[in-house]
């Protein structure tokens, strides 16, 4: 089967576009490289875009792209979508870089934006605000976390990194702990969106800006159980959570378990389902607050 390789892109609506674009340049960090009247581009690594937003009546995020490799062949993934009953929808030239995009809806009503990365923008990172490495991941409530995770696992060709019980699913698409994180609330809406920083240090300074800057932790710093991340949780003037993680688990496909790290309880650290348990939460001990259920 074809595999998406890399999470490329994020777009999301939201009725205050002005203040997220703010937030994401002054704040985050990342740089506007691409405006029209519809949508802002925000890059942060030498890809184009990593975040695009446009306004909307309510904020949520409305689309992922995801990248197959340079010598994948789109035509044969579109065709493996439709083999899974899924209809498709092939546009030219959607967005600025992408030349050929195939397009569907995930079972939570999410676009996937699925295309072969071109030329790349070659973006310089900025030197002011967080400056995240890149766009780790994207978290999501949803109604039926099986449902979607099969989709994930066999139309787009994620593998099942860890579960929480039978309610919260981790999948990887590259070497990442997780790209996608589903978890059954009994709604289906956006999470929270991850931005890797370089390590602990790089944690504390950016958590200093957000202080700075009026933005509260929402959750953290902490040490998640599944992925082992250092994580930070604040929310977005839209709304919507954001966080901050380093030292995600990476995994070693051909050996079949994580990067050995000193944090872990399992030697080696391989896939599995994790207990309900407060500690594949946070190892250091202190549990979310409702604040970040909302
Ligand atoms: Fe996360």
């Amino acid at each position: 089967m074809i595999r998406v390789r890399k999470i490329a892109h994020a777009a999301y609506e939201m009725p205050d576009l002005e203040k997220q674009l703010e937030y994401y340049t002054d704040i985050l960090g990342l740089t506007l490289v691409d405006r029209s009247k519809e949508a802002a581009y925000l890059a942060s690594t030498v890809d184009h875009h990593s975040i695009v937003l446009s306004k909307g009546a309510e904020s949520k995020c409305l689309r992922l792209g995801f990248q197959i490799a340079p010598d994948d062949d789109l035509d044969a993934f579109e065709r493996q979508v439709q083999g899974h009953g899924v209809k498709t929808e092939r546009k030219k030239d959607p967005e600025p870089t992408i030349a050929d995009m195939v397009t569907f809806v995930d079972p939570k009503g999410t676009v996937m934006e699925v295309f072969r990365r071109g030329e790349f923008a070659g973006q310089r990172f900025p030197t002011k605000g967080i400056v995240p490495h890149k766009l780790g991941h994207v978290a999501f409530h949803c109604a039926e976390v099986k449902k979607v995770t099969n989709f994930y696992c066999d139309v787009l060709g994620f593998r099942v990194s860890d579960w929480m019980g039978e309610f919260f699913s981790f999948l990887r698409c590259g070497p990442d702990h997780h790209t996608i994180n589903l978890m059954e609330t009994g709604t289906n809406r956006h999470f929270h969106t991850a931005f890797e920083v370089r390590d602990w240090a790089h944690l504390q300074t950016a958590c200093d800006h957000l202080s700075l800057n009026g933005y509260k932790l929402l959750w953290g710093p902490g040490r998640h159980g599944i992925g082992h991340n250092l994580f930070a949780y604040h929310r977005a003037p839209n709304g919507l959570i954001t966080e901050l993680f380093a030292e995600l688990d990476r995994m070693n496909e051909e050996l079949g378990y994580f990067e050995p790290r000193p944090w872990h309880r399992d030697r080696p650290q391989k896939p599995k389902v994790w207990a309900k348990d407060p500690s594949a939460s946070n190892l250091w001990g202190i549990l979310p607050t409702e604040e970040m259920m909302k």
